[in-house]
């Protein structure tokens, strides 16, 4: 392998940037080229390239975003698309790729590799934390850090006027972000898609909280839960059915994909990235880099996308005794 193209693709999480420099400084520390590739898919079909070398990726570990963009791209996942793909990669002398991003785009990477023989590795690219193989996405750390720093400022504001808030956090299907951020918190209550207790439990336990003494309360709820009702259905639900409570509602939304990447998320991309490209020059493919028991693992990116990845029973249970 000569010359080895990187991208970031689907939602984009914190510490992206930190792998790019990761990957393309191992690159030039093993005398390797290496290519970024824009936009991800929809940038590799158009042929988007930019060659870089060490320098390329000075001052970026401590940035948000990513510099190489990222696009969710639909003509990929046709047999057209990949091969207008795979032939700007050959015209471009790109021999192998790492792709930096969730399930999706390992799908995509895994299909390509069937179908061209091209060597592939991911970098698990998420603050979603679903991906199985891993303890931890990049991102996932920073993002909490960012709900957390929220809820603790809402939590003033519920403070003074006696509320109680609803506070929804990304996650899409899972429940990871809402309970660790739940319980950095000290939210009442987490609502999450893996355990649905009811609507009945919710409201014994803001009555209960309310007897407590408590004067505020609240409810971090996963934007995958299963309640059946989002967060102002909640607030109406909890109001007609427990008038004790003035009751508003916080959407935390995208602001928990910007921002610095921590210390943790940084170090883990830099890990990764130095994984990533050994693990191609060693002629491995179809990979995914991950960090298990703190140690940097490679796994089968078919087990990755199709492993459920499981919520933390100890946490919920620490939840549960918190919440008293
Ligand atoms: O996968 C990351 C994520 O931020 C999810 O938590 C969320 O459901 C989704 O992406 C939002 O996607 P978009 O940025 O396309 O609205």
């Amino acid at each position: 392998i000569k010359k080895i193209g990187v991208f970031t693709s689907g939602g984009d999480s914190p510490g992206m940037n930190a792998a790019i420099r990761a990957v393309v400084r191992t690159c030039a520390y093993l005398k390797v080229e290496c290519v970024g590739i824009y936009r991800g898919y929809e940038g590799m079909m158009e042929g988007d390239f930019k060659v870089m070398d060490a320098r390329s990726v000075n001052n970026i570990i401590n940035k948000g975003g990513t510099i190489l963009k990222s696009a969710r791209c639909l003509p990929f996942r046709t047999k057209e698309g990949r091969q207008i793909a795979y032939d700007q990669l050959k015209k471009a002398g790109i021999d192998a790729f790492v792709v930096i991003g969730g399930d999706g785009s390992f799908t995509g990477a895994l299909t390509f590799n069937k179908e061209f023989d091209f060597p592939v590795i991911g970098i698990p690219g998420t603050i979603d934390n679903d991906i199985f193989g891993t303890t931890y996405t990049l991102g996932f750390d920073t993002a909490l850090n960012t709900a957390v720093e929220c809820i603790d400022k809402i939590r003033d504001t519920a403070s003074s006027h006696n509320r109680l808030f609803f506070v929804e956090v990304m996650g899409r299907d899972v429940g990871h972000i809402a309970l660790n951020a739940g319980v950095g918190a000290g939210a009442e209550e987490i609502l999450i898609p893996e355990e649905n207790l009811g609507l009945e439990r919710l409201l014994e336990s803001l009555k209960r909280s309310k007897q407590s003494g408590k004067s505020s309360s609240i409810v971090v709820v996963a934007e995958g839960d299963k309640t059946g009702k989002n967060v102002f259905e909640l607030k109406e639900y909890v109001e007609e059915h427990l008038p004790i409570y003035d009751v508003r509602v916080s959407v935390l939304g995208h602001m928990q994909r910007g921002g610095a990447p921590s210390c943790f998320d940084r170090v883990l991309a830099s890990r990764m990235g130095v994984k990533a490209v050994e693990a191609l020059l060693e002629g491995k493919t179809n990979l995914m880099v991950g960090i298990q028991d703190n140690t940097i693992t490679l796994t089968p990116i078919s087990k990755a996308i199709k492993g459920h990845t499981k919520i933390d029973k100890e946490l919920m249970r620490v939840s549960d005794i918190m919440t008293t």
